[in-house]
């Protein structure tokens, strides 16, 4: 049995946080969760319907750059936890407005450490028993070579075993101690939150812990990202915009298996220490879309395939990273975790919701969602 544990649990209302969100509610009802989102385009509390009125839940709109609202709520609420997710996630929205992914993943994330800093340094046991966990990606690194053989398909490997797959693929992944090396302005400001964070381990002793996951899919993901977006646009029948050659190689995991290192780390974790979490399980993209397409088709009645002839080739995004591939044995030897799912699986199920779901993506794409809110929180 858990004691009682007060933790915030930043972007809960986006896709990652509020499997996080959701997990820790039903796993732990004697925790108090405070999920503090500042609902961007991006956060949607239809994501969490099936648990907002747990006891154990609560709300809390906020902005993570709001430094004296923050400061109050670690005060009123005895914040001991912080699992921090909400960012600014979208590669190509970076690369359109770079200084919004600054103001949020630098200086948000700042803004939470200070006031974790004054408050916990405030009491009689300062930071024992304390932990602020923050949530990175795999794109600090920057880009991997494509080492893979010429003519081979994806999956780069079928199973989730990180023997078989360094035995068939060499050593060339990105482990904790690879140089960040960051590319897009996304991926800059993520690289910059995660050195703030270690920096305040660094100096003031603060208990942190650092993650990178790679590429995550599955329910509840905003639909500009590519699964949700290609199921979508095969849905209506839309041209699907495949960027340059469709080559780049993504290491695929679903989500609630990041969820659920999330839970392991931020309990037996080690303060002070980086675990990158991934899936061994690496595709092209134009791979991965041809198994979205037919698994679509399939799926609505439709002859499997009939579908690619929506795949568009367009002009590249820039700076497009070539490869990432996380080698989490670290995660695995240390700590146990390992992908509860085969991708088989997991693109399945994935697919089933999206296509049971209709109603969530349809209030996101025609903007209704957004009305939602307004009516339902502008007095919180
Ligand atoms: P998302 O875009 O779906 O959700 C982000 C959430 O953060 C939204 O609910 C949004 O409202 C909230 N938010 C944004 N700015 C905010 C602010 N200023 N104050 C408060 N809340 C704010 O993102 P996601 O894909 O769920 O990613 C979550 C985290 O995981 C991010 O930190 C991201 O860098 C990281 N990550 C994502 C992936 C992936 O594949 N999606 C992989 C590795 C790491
Ligand atoms: O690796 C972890 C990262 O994965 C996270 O940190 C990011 O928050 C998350 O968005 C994701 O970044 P990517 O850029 O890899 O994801 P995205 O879904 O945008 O694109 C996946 C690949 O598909 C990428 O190579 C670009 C390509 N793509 C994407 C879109 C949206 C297309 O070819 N067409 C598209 O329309």
């Amino acid at each position: 049995m858990e004691s009682k544990r007060n933790i915030v649990i930043t972007g809960g209302a986006g896709f990652i946080g509020s499997h996080v969100v959701r997990l820790f509610v039903n796993k732990y009802p004697e925790y108090n969760i405070i999920n503090l989102d500042k609902l961007t385009y991006a956060g949607n509390l239809a994501n969490l319907k099936d648990i907002e009125d747990k006891p154990n839940y609560k709300f809390v709109k906020m902005d993570i750059c709001d430094f004296e609202a923050f400061y109050q709520l670690m005060q009123d609420e005895h914040i001991d936890g912080i699992i921090h997710l909400a960012a600014e996630s979208h590669v190509d929205r970076s690369i359109k407005d770079p200084f919004t992914f600054a103001r949020t993943n630098v200086m948000g994330t700042l803004s939470l450490l200070q006031a974790a800093k004054l408050y916990w340094e405030s009491l009689p046991e300062k930071y024992e028993g304390k932990r602020f966990y923050h949530i990175s990606t795999d794109e600090v690194y920057g880009a991997l070579e494509m080492t893979h053989p010429e003519g081979v398909p994806s999956p780069f490997t079928t199973v989730a075993s990180s023997s078989e797959h360094h035995a068939a693929y060499g050593t060339d992944f990105f482990l904790e101690t690879t140089k960040y090396n960051p590319h897009s302005p996304y991926s800059a400001s993520k690289a910059s939150s995660d050195h703030f964070v270690r920096a305040f381990h660094d100096t003031y002793g603060m208990p942190t812990i650092v993650t990178n996951c790679s590429n995550n899919y599955g329910p509840y993901q905003f639909p500009e990202k590519l699964i949700p977006l290609f199921i979508n646009n095969i849905r209506h029948r839309k041209p699907l915009p495949v960027y340059g050659k469709g080559e780049n190689v993504r290491d695929w995991l679903y989500v609630v298996d990041h969820a659920r290192a999330i839970d392991t780390i931020f309990h037996n974790g080690k303060v002070a220490e980086t675990y990158n979490i991934g899936g061994f399980n690496e595709w092209k993209n134009i791979d991965i879309i041809k198994v979205v397409i037919k698994t679509v088709d399939r799926l609505l009645g439709r002859a499997e395939g009939e579908d690619l002839n929506l795949i568009t080739y367009v002009t590249d995004r820039l700076g497009h990273d070539a490869r990432y591939a996380i080698d989490s044995r670290k995660l695995q030897a240390e700590l146990g975790w390992e992908p509860s799912l085969q991708f088989e699986e997991g693109i399945e199920k994935t697919v089933k919701w999206y296509l049971e779901n209709e109603e969530w993506m349809d209030q996101i794409t025609s903007g209704e969602y957004e009305k939602y809110y307004d009516d339902m929180y502008k007095n919180r």
